[in-house]
């Protein structure tokens, strides 16, 4: 098979990880013909990592994209440009692999989706924490069934970024920055962990008046039902001031029919189960070991798929939407202080949901 071509969009941040740390281990399958920054040195840095001739090295995407024979564009740049890089990509006909989230608004998630859908391209997108070890385990032992259907999931995620800037600059400045940059990981989990869509969301984000790290709502509260009745409770913290849950480190509880799932900040997955009055045991759960984790798994999914070789991988564009209206979602209870109805939100722009 020849290798596929990728455009990259973004060379620092996490673009830079994706660069140095993650693409190389598939550099069988794929190669990178032409790269994007709007920061000079932080494109040359990578470009000449990568081995770059002058003329794949681009400081407007506009120019990359008129310039560059790719067969798919990696995004992977702030979701407020998510839009524009993407158009650009479909318009080339080249297939996608984004960031999450897909975009920065409700609106430039649909123009993102019809876009693709009308010019028939393939898009994936990046979830990578649902290809963790520790999720993979907690999705394995409710998968094994003995602890029967489960009721409700309890999910937290604190982190402290009281230090402006301490969580990267451009989301200390954004509206919505937890929502947006955080809870769309956790949303999209709690549609992992329970097998189903999201049916209904309500709840409030808010930014405490008295503090000057966030200039957007940092902290979050919202309870759902997903499609198959399943509750789910999700607490989220950029404040965080007493015991965390920040990156790879978030708890998620799912009660169940005959005993609990938990993980949280020591990575262990444990089974709580109540057996007799005032008796609990807790068993400690051996973690599954994927061939690939988080980004490589997904990487590993979409490279087969942009191939023609695999089927398409889980975070595709038609399921991430619905992760995706989750979010937006959320943002509309919140301001509106009522309970929204995703699945209507999806079907009122056209898309099935
Ligand atoms: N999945 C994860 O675990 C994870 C972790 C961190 C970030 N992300 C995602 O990665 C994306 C980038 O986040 P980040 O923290 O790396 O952001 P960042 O602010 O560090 O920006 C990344 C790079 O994009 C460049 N850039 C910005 N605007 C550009 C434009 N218009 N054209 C070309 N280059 C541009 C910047 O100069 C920078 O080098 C976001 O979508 C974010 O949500 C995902």
């Amino acid at each position: 098979m020849p290798k596929l071509r990728a455009l990259m969009i973004g060379a620092g941040g996490m673009a830079g990880g994706w660069i140095r740390r993650m693409l190389p281990r598939f550099f069988d399958r794929m190669e990178i013909v032409g790269l994007c920054d709007v920061i000079p040195q932080v494109l040359h840095d990578a470009a000449d990592f990568l081995q770059l001739p002058a003329t794949a090295r681009f400081a407007r995407m506009e120019d990359a994209f008129a310039a560059t024979e790719a067969d798919f564009a990696i995004v992977v740049i702030p979701p407020a440009h998510h839009r524009a890089a993407i158009l650009q990509a479909v318009a080339h006909g080249m297939a996608v692999f984004s960031e999450k989230p897909i975009a920065d608004t409700w609106e430039a998630c649909v123009d993102v989706h019809r876009a693709v859908r009308a010019a028939g391209v393939k898009m994936a997108v990046i979830q990578n924490y649902r290809y963790t070890p520790r999720i993979m385990t907690v999705k394995k032992v409710l998968r094994d069934g003995a602890l029967g259907r489960p009721r409700y999931i309890m999910s937290r995620f604190a982190d402290d970024y009281r230090v402006r800037y301490a969580w990267g600059r451009f989301r200390h400045e954004i509206r919505h920055s937890l929502l947006v940059e955080g809870s769309v990981h956790h949303f999209d989990q709690l549609r992992n962990l329970a097998e189903a869509d999201c049916e209904w969301i309500a709840g409030r984000e808010w930014r405490p008046e008295d503090q000057s790290s966030f200039d957007g709502e940092c902290m979050a509260q919202f309870v759902c039902q997903m499609t198959n009745g399943v509750m789910g409770n999700y607490e989220g913290s950029g404040l965080a001031a007493a015991r965390l849950n920040g990156w790879h480190g978030e708890y998620y509880r799912v009660e169940c029919e005959n005993g609990a799932v938990s993980v949280g900040a020591d990575q262990i997955v444990r089974v709580v189960r109540h057996k007799a009055r005032g008796r609990v045991t807790t068993d400690e759960v051996d973690p599954v070991q994927p061939q690939w984790d988080g980004h490589l798994h997904v990487i590993d999914e979409t490279l087969r798929w942009f191939a023609g070789e695999g089927p398409a991988p889980e975070t595709e564009i038609g399921d991430n939407i619905k992760s995706a209206a989750m979010l937006f979602a959320a943002i509309d209870a919140s301001a509106e202080g009522r309970v929204v109805n995703v699945r209507e939100k999806l079907r009122a722009t056209g898309i099935e949901g």
